[in-house]
């Protein structure tokens, strides 16, 4: 597919890549990049010789939020009608395979919503992530609220939301909302992404599913209900460790 505000590519066997493409406008989220991303996201979710899908920017800008400029003119009434930012919950509500956020440069707004949708996030140590909407007069309206504080815990993550502070991908890694802090710039994080999603990439699709899945159902069901589902998925998955006690190199089939 060809499109406006995104690029797609498979640098991997078994890795699909979107690289977020608004360069003028330091990759701000406008409806139109949105389609463009969730129709990537489907496309490489339903590609069965894709096993990993990364979603990175530029060196500059993951996102720099939401495009200020489109919601500048909405009213109430305009974007209760046309349920906006509704769609971005696609990522999150629909794709299946794991996706890696590559974060470099600004992850702001949206921006930094749109990474923590993602399932893990690598950056720089200089990345900058934020929730300045306090500064705008609004408040985070892409899942911010809830998944920082689950991230980071309450306290850190009132103070971020209420002061519009930013924060480094250093303090990222700390803190735990992202999984790796990478040396050096976009081309070394890039780097790093891809050899993880290549080893998701290389094992079992139904069992690396099926982990996304019960990771996620940790975070909206209680503890019981959370172990009871982990293990009806656990039991669905046998049949497949026989290569291991036979002690051959296991061949998975993809379809
Ligand atoms: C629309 C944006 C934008 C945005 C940057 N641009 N961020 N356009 N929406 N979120 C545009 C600028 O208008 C400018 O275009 C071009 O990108 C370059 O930006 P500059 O400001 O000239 O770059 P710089 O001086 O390097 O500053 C970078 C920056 C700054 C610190 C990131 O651009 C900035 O503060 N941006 C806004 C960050 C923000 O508030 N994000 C949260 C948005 S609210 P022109 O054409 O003027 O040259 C949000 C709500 C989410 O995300 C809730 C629902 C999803």
């Amino acid at each position: 597919a060809s499109y406006e505000h995104i690029l797609t590519e498979t640098p991997k066997p078994g890795v699909g890549l979107i690289t977020l493409n608004r360069p003028k406008a330091l990759n701000a989220l406008s409806s139109p990049l949105f389609q463009e991303l969730n129709d990537a996201l489907s496309n490489f979710d339903q590609d069965n010789d894709i096993g990993a899908i990364i979603l990175t920017g530029s060196e500059k800008a993951f996102a720099a939020g939401a495009d200020i400029k489109e919601m500048a003119p909405l009213t109430f009434s305009s974007a209760y009608s046309n349920n906006f930012i509704a769609p971005w919950s696609h990522l999150a509500n629909s794709i299946r395979k794991p996706v890696i956020a590559a974060v470099s440069g600004y992850a702001l707004g949206g921006g930094c919503e749109l990474a923590l949708m993602c399932d893990i996030i690598y950056c720089t140590a200089n990345a900058t992530f934020g929730q300045p909407e306090i500064k705008l007069g609004v408040i985070p309206g892409a899942g911010g609220s809830q998944r920082l504080t689950r991230a980071i815990g309450k306290s850190r993550a009132m103070e971020l939301i209420l002061t519009g502070k930013n924060f480094s991908g250093k303090e990222a890694g700390e803190w735990g909302v992202a999984a790796r802090v990478v040396d050096g710039g976009k081309e070394e994080l890039l780097a790093e992404t891809l050899k993880t999603a290549e080893t998701i990439a290389g094992y079992s699709r139904v069992a690396v599913v099926a982990a996304k899945e019960v990771v996620n159902k940790s975070q909206e069901l209680s503890l019981r209900e959370g172990v009871e589902y982990e293990r009806r998925l656990f039991h669905g998955l046998f049949g497949s460790m026989t290569a291991f006690a036979e002690k051959k190199k296991p061949e998975w089939s993809h379809e």
